[in-house]
């Protein structure tokens, strides 16, 4: 492992190691500056970077490294990089497991199974052997939610719930499209779900939605609403690629900031909107069995953090169509773990 920088942080917290899987790709390179600059914990937290990165992609890592230095982050105490699991999570205390192959165009997310799977069984176990006892897991690679259980099922002795994926970038999407179309204010639009996976099957949901504190399916229709709306939504990643000519980056980078970012400080647990409702984000979480969503499949809900946890956002009426959108869903991520299973993966 190499240390390529180093800054002192008089009277300052002792820096939270973060882990960047991937780091010499795009989205890590994306990610890294921003985590560098105080993004994910805040202006007066320092934070130490372990980039892991496969021999391949270590140029990239070490690139990167370079201009983290030049950069001069007061916040930044240290960028190491490794390319031995062990080592990269050595005293995680967040690890953004982002290193995979990205989906190009024509494929879907179940051809990456095989492809990807094999990465994330050993960095399961060295998260599990290395790491440091509150580390918290965020997956990015894709097949996130998939590539998330086999992680955690190779780490029994961390708890289950701190494995978690990302489908913070669909819930991004969901609110920036809602606004873009109804010309709202994006701080106006809550209440957004993304139930179930992140692939084509997710279910964006706005029967709890408000915009300006009216019932989002009122505003756009429930034609809109309950249709072109969900495959936009669903089928913005292939959007992405398709006009861009690669997968989504700044993006993708920003969400998982989002998402560790709202993890560790908290959502805002008060009622900040015209409907009166505290608002809350989408994560994918370990299922305990809420909405009928069978136990331990990482899926995407409705959730809020508070006091470092996520909560499942209770009681919401699911109606017809959105039980049979969630169960789609669903069975896509229960039949992909048996995929895993036959491959001896978990
Ligand atoms: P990229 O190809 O630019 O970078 C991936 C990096 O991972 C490469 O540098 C590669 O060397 C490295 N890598 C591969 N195997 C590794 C391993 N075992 N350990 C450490 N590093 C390894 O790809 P990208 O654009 O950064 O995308 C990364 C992943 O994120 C892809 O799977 C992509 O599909 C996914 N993604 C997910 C979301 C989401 O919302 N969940 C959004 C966008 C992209
Ligand atoms: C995305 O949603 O942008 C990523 O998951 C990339 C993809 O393959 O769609």
């Amino acid at each position: 492992m190499m240390n390529t920088s180093a800054a002192s942080g008089a009277a300052r917290p002792a820096p939270i190691t973060v882990t960047i899987t991937g780091a010499g790709g795009q989205i890590g390179y994306a990610a890294m500056f921003r985590i560098a600059s105080g993004a994910l914990f805040g202006p007066d937290q320092p934070v130490a970077l372990r980039l892991l990165e496969i021999p391949q992609g270590v140029k990239g890592a070490e690139g990167a490294a370079l201009e983290l230095t030049d950069c001069a982050f007061p916040l930044l105490a240290s960028v190491d990089i490794a390319t031995d699991p062990d080592q990269g999570f050595d005293g995680s205390n967040v690890a953004l497991l982002v290193g995979s192959r990205p989906r190009t165009a024509g494929m879907e997310r179940a051809d990456l199974l095989a492809a990807n799977g094999a990465i994330f069984g050993p960095q399961g176990r060295a998260i599990n052997d290395h790491a440091a006892d509150d580390v918290r897991v965020l997956v990015v690679g894709n097949p996130a939610n998939t590539n998330a259980l086999i992680a955690q099922r190779n780490a029994p002795d961390v708890p289950a719930e701190r494995f978690t994926a990302l489908t913070r970038l669909d819930h991004n999407r969901a609110v920036g499209l809602l606004a873009e179309h109804t010309g709202a204010a994006v701080a106006d639009v809550h209440g957004v779900t993304i139930w179930g996976n992140h692939s084509t099957t997710q279910y964006p949901d706005l029967s709890h939605a408000t915009i300006a504190g009216r019932a989002a399916l009122d505003v756009v229709g429930t034609d809109w609403g309950r249709g072109a709306y969900i495959d936009r939504v669903a089928n913005r990643g292939a959007e992405i690629i398709e006009v861009r000519g690669g997968s989504s980056v700044a993006s993708a980078a920003n969400a998982a900031i989002d998402h560790v970012h709202d993890w560790v400080l908290g959502t805002a647990n008060e009622a900040t909107g015209a409907d009166g409702v505290a608002p809350w984000t989408s994560v994918s979480i370990p299922s305990t069995g809420a909405y009928g969503i069978p136990e331990g499949l990482i899926a995407s809900v409705p959730a809020r953090s508070v006091d470092g946890e996520w909560r499942v956002v209770e009681g919401l009426e699911i109606d017809e169509f959105s039980r049979a959108r969630i169960d789609a869903s669903v069975a896509e991520l229960a039949a992909e773990r048996e995929q895993v299973a036959a491959l001896g993966l978990i």
